[in-house]
């Protein structure tokens, strides 16, 4: 059996040797594509694949017709929009992520995000403080809670919203403050932090009317995914509203547009790190290993999520 790793952003190389060695003892071959670029070196990889670990790497229809032997994909990591769930269902590949082994890397991104953008993106003028001020958890899952965990220690007054009843639950366990509706969070709040997935009901939905109604100096802390926002939205509600800031893990598709409209109140990575760490990897990776071996040695499909 061989399993290939095919990560376009590579896992840090202590991470790349805890999945050989789970996939090693397991009695299987591993391959490893990194920094691939082109999707033709993915097509030709994927080849004689039995299971495939990936992070964000698409895999869409064309790369499962061309994986003949692929029985499994685990996305390393927490959101799997990069895979096309249908088409791997018609394939008979079954999907899974690893939920929660990357999620204290992110939160902790997030607030590199908030405290750059109280101190004014580091340019030496007199900024604000995060203790005291209203956070805003847009989606209380895994990130969002380790979120939370970390603004008690800075102080913060911590609110949330979450349509699932269980997140709810999890909310009021933690001692965090539940809102009604996006609109109420975003109303209260000096900084929102986002944790929704992309989904088709997502997909757009921050924008000009939800953050518009942020408060004076507001700050929007995005470490989620940049298709949850409507990005024409944003760029004219950040020309309107000269003191809100845009903070993003995820780089906008009008990213330059972005520097222009709000100098000094936007930054973006260059390349997605919420995730970037040695202990995100090794915990997302190894995980990804192990639940492959789990299902080809005893069919154990914990995690899955296509039909
Ligand atoms: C995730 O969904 O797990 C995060 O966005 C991290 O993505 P990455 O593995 O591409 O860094």
């Amino acid at each position: 059996m061989k399993v290939l790793v095919a990560t376009d952003k590579p896992f840090a190389q202590v991470a790349v040797d805890g999945i050989r060695k789970e996939i090693e003892n397991a009695g299987y071959t591993l391959a490893l594509l990194e920094k691939y670029g082109e999707k033709a070196r993915l097509l030709e990889a994927v080849a004689d694949a039995d299971a495939l670990i990936i992070r964000s790497d698409v895999v869409d229809a064309e790369v499962l017709d061309a994986a003949k032997q692929l029985k499994i994909v685990v996305r390393a990591g927490a959101g799997y929009d990069n895979v096309d769930l249908a088409a791997a269902t018609a394939h008979g590949v079954c999907v899974m992520n690893t939920p929660g082994q990357n999620s204290n890397a992110v939160a902790e991104l997030a607030f590199g995000l908030m405290v750059m953008a109280v101190r004014n993106l580091y340019n030496g003028t007199s900024g604000t403080e995060l203790k005291g001020k209203k956070l805003g958890i847009h989606a209380y899952g895994n990130v969002g809670r380790n979120v939370a965990r970390i603004a008690k220690g800075f102080g913060m007054d911590i609110l949330a919203y979450d349509a699932f009843p269980a997140a709810v639950e999890a909310m009021k366990q933690d001692g965090i403050t539940p809102v009604d509706s996006a609109e109420e969070l975003y109303a209260q709040c000096n900084v929102v932090s986002l944790h929704i997935p992309a989904t088709a009901e997502t997909k757009g939905s921050i924008g000009h009317d939800l953050v518009g109604r942020m408060l004076k100096g507001g700050v929007l802390i995005n470490t989620a995914r940049k298709e949850v926002i409507d990005e024409e939205g944003m760029l004219k509600l950040l020309g309107e509203r000269t003191d809100l800031k845009y903070m993003t893990d995820i780089m906008p598709v009008r990213h330059a547009e972005f520097q222009e409209v709000a100098a000094g109140r936007y930054f973006s990575t260059p390349k997605k790190m919420g995730a970037q760490t040695a202990e995100a990897n090794i915990n997302a990776g190894i995980a990804a290993a192990r639940q492959i071996v789990g299902f080809l040695k005893d069919g154990c499909e914990r995690f899955r999520v296509n039909k």
